[in-house]
């Protein structure tokens, strides 16, 4: 390969000088030159080599490229932690040593020590880092993060692109890191929900460039990428669990339609734990398939391919069970805008248009694009090729494998509401609510949450504050606690809108309230009275105990809704906290953020 000094930090006669000389260089010459580089630069750092280098012998001064990664996670639900594990593996196969972590559990400090650095994290909220990247974020944003010239770094970012705030927090990391004097090992790799594809080729990267220096790798990009796709039952291949039961939690009259589905994970080999959760692969209600189909005048029955391995479907099925097509996304947009000859979607994607296209996506589907934006000009395998597959829902499991073995238990909320003129319908919920039906199958995976598990010792005191959905999990921790006779005191906060309709598996509460798994339960229904009565304020109505069983070493987990109830109640303990431990506010965000790091305080929220 003849060398090339381009882009480079030299002057235009430096360059030259340099250009003149590299093509007369031996290989030997090459490697004696780039160790007498490499050392003279380690010697300027930490000064010791007393003008020796010079006088090395070739034999040793090749680069010596660290074999040591550090791998830190930072993952709310568990996708970026499988990520962060499985490239550990991988990389400790290919003879590096691997320390994985989750953010939370790194001192910070230690970044000094890092030479090789992966970072694997998902965005939650509204583009804020998940719950256990929280503090490692603010250090290395705060005044107190270190020079890090000697690090070299890689960001693995999740998230979800119809999100405005898109991987926002791997963003924040690269940007960052590099600001702090870190090189960029491998270029940073935004994956949307169908991450597992990016994430190997992105693993594989890394890894080629880790081993520069080091042999090079023997093992061919493409074989590296399918080496760390899974085999067993999983997210990639999920297995065809039968539903065993189907019923509605919510009384007659209730605005809420709330699902226990039971299905049996018989003959799959699955297991998991109170706490985890379970992905299911939902189908695309047929009637908006049918719509869409008459809109575009499309053949329900043509082939088109479905996947990158050739996989072909009439379109019908592949719309219903491959694709999603009730969110839009600005890159979906973007791409449909070269299958379209209407003028107003060009202008719509036209620079200054940004927050009319935000508005426009907001509420929308593919069949509201397919009204508005005639004449299509593209072919039904065009539109196909730009849609995302099918993601995944997550559900909170709410049964526990030792009281419910082969079965796994969920709590689904049906989700509808009207956008702009149309009645929609959640996809993976209203399957559940209108067409599941005992008998019928569905693809699940298991989804391990390290993040949200019961207390290692039975005889800690936990308190769950779980209304609506909420309550799965904890469901889940009661028939464990009960079925493994733990002794630990247990306090539950429950709330819906009324007493009468949505009390979520009320006389299996009362049961454990009477044969002590549970120690107490408060509930707030919300719509019973005139005022507004919420988890939030029962647990303030009993802060001197709540504290008390805090102080006692209590476990504290939330679970259910994120944009508002865990916010609020997130508030309501630094205002217990800081009422009952006589804390500054400060000293009270500062406990909570203690009882976090010891994995006291975990929160299962979306
Ligand atoms: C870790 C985790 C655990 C979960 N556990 C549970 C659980 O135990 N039980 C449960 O019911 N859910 C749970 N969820 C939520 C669940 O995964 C799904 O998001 C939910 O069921 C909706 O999926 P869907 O396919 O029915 O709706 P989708 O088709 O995905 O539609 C939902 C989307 O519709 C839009 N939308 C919803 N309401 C409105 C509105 N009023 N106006 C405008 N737009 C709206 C929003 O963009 C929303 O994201 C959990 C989520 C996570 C991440
Ligand atoms: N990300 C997603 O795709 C997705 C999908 C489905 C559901 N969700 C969220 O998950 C939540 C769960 O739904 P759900 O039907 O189980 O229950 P929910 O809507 O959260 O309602 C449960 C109870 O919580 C109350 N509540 C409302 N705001 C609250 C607050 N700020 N603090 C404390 N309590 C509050 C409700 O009262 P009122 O109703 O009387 O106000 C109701 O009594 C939904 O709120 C929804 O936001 C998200
Ligand atoms: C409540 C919630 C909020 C989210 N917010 C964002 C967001 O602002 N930006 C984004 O890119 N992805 C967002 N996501 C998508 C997640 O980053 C994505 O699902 C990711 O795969 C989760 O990885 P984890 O399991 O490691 O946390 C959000 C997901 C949830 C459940």
């Amino acid at each position: 390969m003849q060398l090339q000094v381009l882009n480079s930090p030299f002057n235009q006669e430096q360059a030259e000088l340099l250009n003149r000389i590299l093509p007369t260089l031996t290989e030997s010459q090459k490697v004696w030159l780039s160790g007498f580089l490499a050392a003279a630069q380690f010697s300027s750092v930490t000064g010791e080599g007393n003008g020796q280098v010079a006088e090395l012998s070739s034999a040793n001064t090749a680069p010596t490229i660290s074999k040591d990664v550090t791998i830190l996670f930072g993952s709310q639900t568990g996708n970026a932690q499988g990520l962060a594990k499985k490239a550990a593996k991988k990389l400790e196969a290919d003879g590096f040593q691997v320390t994985v972590l989750a953010m939370s559990d790194f001192k910070p400090n230690n970044l000094k020590k890092v030479e090789n650095l992966l970072i694997v994290a998902s965005t939650h909220g509204e583009g804020t880092p998940p719950d256990n990247a929280l503090s490692f974020h603010e250090f290395l944003h705060g005044k107190r993060a270190p020079k890090l010239d000697h690090l070299r770094f890689s960001i693995l970012a999740l998230g979800d692109s119809s999100y405005e705030f898109f991987c926002q927090t791997g963003k924040d990391f690269d940007k960052r890191l590099e600001e702090l004097g870190g090189l960029r090992l491998y270029p940073r790799f935004d994956c949307d929900l169908d991450y597992d594809e990016p994430a190997a080729e992105w693993l594989a990267g890394v890894l080629s460039n880790l081993k520069e220096g080091d042999g090079g790798s023997k093992v061919p990009l493409q074989e590296q990428v399918t080496q760390i796709v899974e085999s067993t039952y999983s997210r990639s291949n999920p297995f065809r669990a039968e539903v065993l039961e189907n019923i509605n939690l919510n009384g007659r009259g209730s605005n809420k339609e709330t699902h226990h589905l039971e299905l049996s994970l018989e003959g799959s080999g699955l297991t998991f734990e109170p706490g985890d959760s379970l992905g299911i692969y939902p189908e695309n209600d047929h009637a908006l398939v049918t719509l869409l189909l008459e809109e575009m005048n499309w053949d329900p029955e043509q082939l088109v391919t479905v996947n990158k391995k050739g996989e072909s479907l009439p379109l019908k099925d592949a719309l219903i069970s491959h694709f999603e097509i009730t969110t839009l996304t600005k890159p979906l947009i973007e791409k449909a805008a070269r299958l379209s000859a209407n003028q107003n979607l060009q202008e719509l994607l036209s620079p200054g248009n940004e927050e009319k296209l935000k508005t426009y996506i907001d509420g929308r589907d593919l069949l509201d694009l397919s009204r508005d934006f005639t004449p299509w000009i593209g072919s039904a395998q065009e539109f196909v090729d730009i849609l995302r597959k099918m993601p995944s829902r997550l559900y909170s499991i709410s049964s526990s494998l030792a009281a419910n073995p082969d079965e796994v238990h969920l709590t689904i909320g049906a989700v509808r509401y009207e956008a702009h003129g149309r009645e929609r319908k959640g996809v993976c919920s209203i399957q559940a609510a209108e067409r599941l039906q005992p008998g019928d199958t569905v693809p699940v995976y298991i989804q391990h949450n390290d993040n949200f598990k019961l207390p290692m010792n039975p005889d800690a005191p936990i308190i769950m504050v779980g209304p609506g959905t909420g309550t799965a999990p904890f469901r889940s921790f009661m028939q464990e606690r009960e079925e493994i006779g733990a002794e630990g005191k247990s306090w539950f906060f429950f709330g819906d809108q009324h007493f009468v309709t949505d009390f979520l598996y009320q006389t299996e509460w009362q049961k454990w309230l009477q044969n002590g798994v549970l120690t107490k339960m408060d509930v707030a229904f919300s719509r019973d009275m005139a005022e507004k009565v919420y988890v939030q304020h029962r647990m303030l109505e009993h802060s001197k105990e709540l504290y008390e069983w805090l102080e006692e070493g209590a476990h504290l987990y939330i679970c259910g809704d994120e944009k508002n109830m865990a916010h609020d109640v997130h508030n309501t303990l630094i205002e217990i906290i800081e009422k009952e431990g006589s804390l500054s506010r400060e000293k009270a965000v500062e406990y909570l953020a203690e009882m976090q790091q010891q994995k006291r305080y975990q929160r299962d929220v979306y």
